[in-house]
């Protein structure tokens, strides 16, 4: 693509273009890049800000790569470049404008769903794939945890919430390639306050709650609530893409959000709930270990959803799923069968089992929130006494901490402390944090609860206090494959490990 043809793309002009005398508008762009690793010959680099580094520092290494120009913000000061440099205000939505323009506009050939929210996101979203293609509908899908497209299933091993707007575009043209017609993106408050889903033209948007996330990042609730508002306000009733989309704000009635982003919706809002009057409500609701079974009443019909999801809160993300179907015209009977083949996300609510006497769940809860929703399930489905090994991450929100301490001293009989991620922080000192929140409704490490930084340790001493009718929890790594400490990132997998530890002790050979 020539770079006259991309530079268009740009909402705002560039402000200036330096070392312009060796910039040819007419030279051929063969790719774009915004990390200086990945530049090729003849591509456009683009200078992102990030939170550790700035691309801008990275202009001689993107030359050298051969990129025939750089774009971003405005550089510090006067310095001789080593190759043209263009100048926008906002390089992030420059680089999502370019990108979409790259890959030919895909989303506008798409109907295209955003599924943001606290907790529940990468569920819902699967759920919402799962719903369109059992319906027929080729569906992409882009989630923290996995891709899907044309059958075909791939971990996501980024470890980052949304991709950069280059991948989300390139995403949306391979699903397009692939002749789907429908794409859900797993849309984070990162992502929004980024401009990463900026170019998406999404349809639907769909938000599961509101809570406390990530403010280490936006500071503030008020701003986490304006981030994920930017989904909203970002549908447009007036959107047309010829396609038969019909354009709609799922929302939650059972959660403060509702009234947070109803005023900024422009399009129709189809609202779900358990515990209030929506239009998709759940009625008759039973849940037991194994699953969860329920009526769902939509505005001009009712069925009977059976599903191997467990714990309540997966009622409301099938609610937010089927709403999302239903106001795409899925029928109440295929929703019911799509919802039925579902198996479970992976570490979702995950049940290990190589024989042992007790029962260990991974889950993905790292939330204050989600642990407490998590424990508060597991308790009916206990006999005995409820473990939890968890931590809570290195370099993200604190407050959080002493908030999961505390919940875990409320809501379980025994607990283990340990690495999430530290990254480059003080594991100890993670550990000690997350132990003052548990101290502070008195209870004592050593006989309430342990503080073990190893992880494999830590479970290990979980496994070896259960006894028959326990549940053990091992909460907040769920599917991922990798542990962070210091700067490395170390494989690793809580399902393997348990079921390693557990096949060794109590294993039968089969
Ligand atoms: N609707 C919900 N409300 C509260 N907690 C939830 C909900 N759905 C899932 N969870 C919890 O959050 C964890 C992460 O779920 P996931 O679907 O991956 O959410 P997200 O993508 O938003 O992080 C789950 O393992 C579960 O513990
Ligand atoms: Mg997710």
């Amino acid at each position: 693509m020539q770079l006259q043809h991309l530079l268009a793309a740009l909402e705002q002009p560039s402000t200036s273009m330096q070392q312009s005398d060796s910039l040819d508008l007419h030279s051929e762009i063969t790719a774009l890049a915004y990390d200086s690793r990945k530049v090729e010959a003849g591509g456009l680099f683009i200078a992102v800000p990030g939170t550790h580094t700035d691309g801008r520092h990275f202009l001689a290494e993107a030359a050298r790569r051969g990129a025939s120009v750089a774009l971003g913000e405005p550089l510090p000061d006067s310095q001789t470049l080593p190759l043209p440099y263009i100048e926008v205000r906002d390089v992030r939505t420059a680089l999502a404008n370019l990108a979409c323009a790259f890959y030919g506009y895909p989303a506008q050939q798409l109907c295209t769903i955003g599924v943001t929210g606290t907790d529940g996101k990468t569920t819902t979203s699967n759920l919402i794939s799962t719903l369109l293609e059992t319906a027929g509908y080729n569906t992409g899908l882009m989630t923290t945890a996995n891709f899907k497209l044309s059958g075909q299933e791939w971990e996501n091993a980024t470890r980052q919430s949304t991709l950069e707007a280059l991948e989300v575009q390139q995403f949306l043209r391979r699903a397009l390639d692939a002749r789907a017609t429908h794409a859900v993106v797993e849309t984070t408050s990162h992502g929004l306050a980024l401009q990463r889903v900026h170019g998406c033209n999404f349809d639907v948007g769909v938000v599961t709650n509101i809570t406390h996330e990530h403010l280490d990042f936006h500071k503030t609730i008020d701003a986490y609530r304006r981030a994920k508002a930017r989904l909203f306000e970002m549908l447009d009733p007036a959107r047309d893409k010829g396609l038969g989309a019909r354009p709609v704000a799922i929302l939650n009635r059972d959660d403060v959000s509702y009234e947070v982003l109803k005023p900024y919706c422009r399009v129709p809002i189809l609202d779900y709930g358990i515990n209030s009057a929506a239009a998709v409500r759940a009625i008759d609701i039973r849940l037991d270990a194994y699953g969860t079974r329920f009526r769902v009443v939509l505005p001009d019909a009712e069925c009977l959803i059976e599903t191997q999801l467990v714990g309540g809160f997966n009622v409301s993300n099938c609610l937010a799923a089927i709403a999302t179907a239903y106001s795409q015209g899925v029928s109440p009977a295929v929703i019911a069968q799509g919802l039925a083949t579902v198996k479970g996300v992976a570490g979702r609510m995950e049940r290990i089992d190589e024989g042992q006497p007790f029962s260990v769940i991974v889950d993905y809860a790292h939330t204050p929130d989600s642990l407490e929703k998590v424990l508060a399930i597991l308790r009916p489905l206990t006999s005995g006494k409820l473990m939890v090994v968890f931590g809570s991450a290195g370099e993200r929100d604190v407050q959080k901490r002493p908030l999961m301490g505390r919940i875990a001293a409320q809501m379980a009989d025994f607990f283990v402390i340990t690495d999430e991620d530290p990254r480059e922080e003080d594991r100890e000192q993670i550990l000690s944090e997350i132990a003052a929140g548990a101290e502070a409704i008195g209870k004592r490490q050593g006989h309430d609860f342990l503080c073990i930084p190893d992880r494999t340790t830590a479970i290990q001493a979980a496994f070896t206090r259960a006894k028959r009718g326990d549940t053990v929890l091992l909460a907040g790594k769920g599917h991922e494959q990798s542990i962070i400490i210091g700067r490395e990132k170390l494989p690793w997998d809580d399902r393997q490990v348990a079921r390693k530890q557990l096949h060794n002790n109590f294993g039968v050979d089969r």
